[in-house]
């Protein structure tokens, strides 16, 4: 995959969030943790002849979908599932550009996708705006938020696909950040200088995870430690 294809088209936040990506290593990241932890998580010998829904929450321009979409094809390939099984990817995303760059990538899909049975539908709207709007009601086999779940109301967000989005053996798959060094400091900063910044700062896994046990969700936590170099 080229990084032309995901090319910033000019739009400051998404210029900023490249110069991120570059800095802290965090694509290569997401892809370790992925080629690690999906063949386990999803249950492709379970599939049999039939399609694997996908829903992504706060898709960006897609580079991360696809990188995981291409870590589920292997598995299939693996098993020889793959002339049977289609899979179908729902991306939500409400960022313009975003989505834009996310319709360029599908257009040329990178091997082993680009076998015609894999299928888009990218909803340029925010999970809330998704929520409230009459798509066609799919059971999605996996919803997964990679680094978006501190955009939306953690427990609302999580609530809302356990009961409306997922197939009755679905997983959820997050993935985010934990409170960093740059947190800490963030809040000892708040604390002494009696900053008000309006929201508490808080570990968004923590939260998962008590949302979870509330809730008697089975869980599974992976940790993975590195340092991001900015
Ligand atoms: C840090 S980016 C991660 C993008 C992508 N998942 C990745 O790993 O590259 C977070 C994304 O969440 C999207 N987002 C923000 N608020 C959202 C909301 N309320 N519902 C859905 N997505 C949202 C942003 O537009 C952004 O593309």
């Amino acid at each position: 995959m080229t990084s032309s294809l995901f090319a910033t088209s000019g739009n400051p936040y998404l210029k900023s969030y490249r110069v991120f990506l570059d800095k802290s290593g965090q694509t290569e990241k997401i892809n370790d943790l992925l080629q690690l932890h999906i063949p386990s998580l999803v249950p492709i010998k379970a599939l049999q002849e039939r399609s694997l829904n996908i829903l992504s929450i706060g898709s960006g321009n897609g580079q991360t979908d696809l990188s995981f979409l291409r870590v589920i094809k292997e598995e299939l390939i693996k098993t020889d599932l793959w002339r049977n099984v289609k899979i179908f990817n729902r991306a939500i995303e409400p960022n313009l550009s975003s989505c834009g760059l996310y319709k360029a990538a599908i257009e040329n899909l990178p091997s082993p996708l680009d076998d015609g049975k894999t299928a888009f539908d990218i909803c340029q709207q925010s999970l809330e705006e998704y929520q409230q709007s009459h798509r066609e009601p799919l059971s999605f086999d996996i919803v997964h938020f990679i680094h978006s779940i501190y955009f939306v109301d953690i427990e609302k967000a999580l609530l809302h696909c356990f009961e409306k989005e997922l197939s009755d053996k679905g997983k959820i798959i997050c993935i985010a950040a934990r409170r960093d060094l740059a947190c800490s400091v963030l809040s000892k900063l708040q604390q002494k200088l009696q900053w008000h910044v309006g929201s508490e700062i808080y570990d968004v896994v923590d939260k998962m995870i008590q949302i979870a046990n509330k809730n008697g969700w089975k869980i599974e936590v992976h940790d993975q430690e590195y340092s991001r170099g900015l």
